[in-house]
């Protein structure tokens, strides 16, 4: 069976963890990691990893249906908006966006309880 193909924008608090999980899944081929800083946790772990890293999202909207899933966990609007933007306007109804939410409740999952947030709601380690 085909991997899962995956892009990962946003590496930080929330991106980090899931990338983790994600490059130890054999059924994943994470495809690049995207953050505006090349020092923040989760594109260090991918340079580590050999995983291409970029500055710029929009480099995996741009790879069209190759990724199956662009994991959005900036927290920033108009990322969203631009992911958003570019697949209805290039007709792409392959690719899913994954938002925060989401990689919360995967995450919590794995862990068998409810992951928190460093905004305050639920305790996250
Ligand atoms: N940290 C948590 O435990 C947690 C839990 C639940 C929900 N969330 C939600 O997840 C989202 C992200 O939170 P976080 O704690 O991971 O924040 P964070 O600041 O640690 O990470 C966000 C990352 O997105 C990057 N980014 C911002 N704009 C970008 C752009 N244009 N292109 C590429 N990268 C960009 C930032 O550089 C940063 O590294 C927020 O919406 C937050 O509310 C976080």
């Amino acid at each position: 069976m085909k991997k899962i193909r995956i892009a990962i924008v946003g590496a930080g608090e929330t991106g980090t963890p899931l990338l983790r999980q994600l490059l130890d899944a054999s059924f994943v081929d994470v495809v690049g990691v995207a953050d505006l800083s090349d020092e923040q946790p989760g594109m260090v772990l991918a340079r580590g990893r050999d995983i291409r890293t970029t500055h710029d999202f929009m480099d995996f909207a741009r790879q069209g249906d190759a990724i199956d899933i662009v994991i959005d966990v900036t927290g920033v609007t108009k990322v969203r908006d631009a992911l958003r933007h570019h697949y209805q306007e290039s007709g792409n109804t392959h690719t899913i966006i994954m938002h925060e939410l989401i990689a919360v409740l995967l995450m919590s999952l794995s862990q068998g309880r409810l992951v928190g947030t460093k905004h305050g709601q639920v305790d996250y380690r």
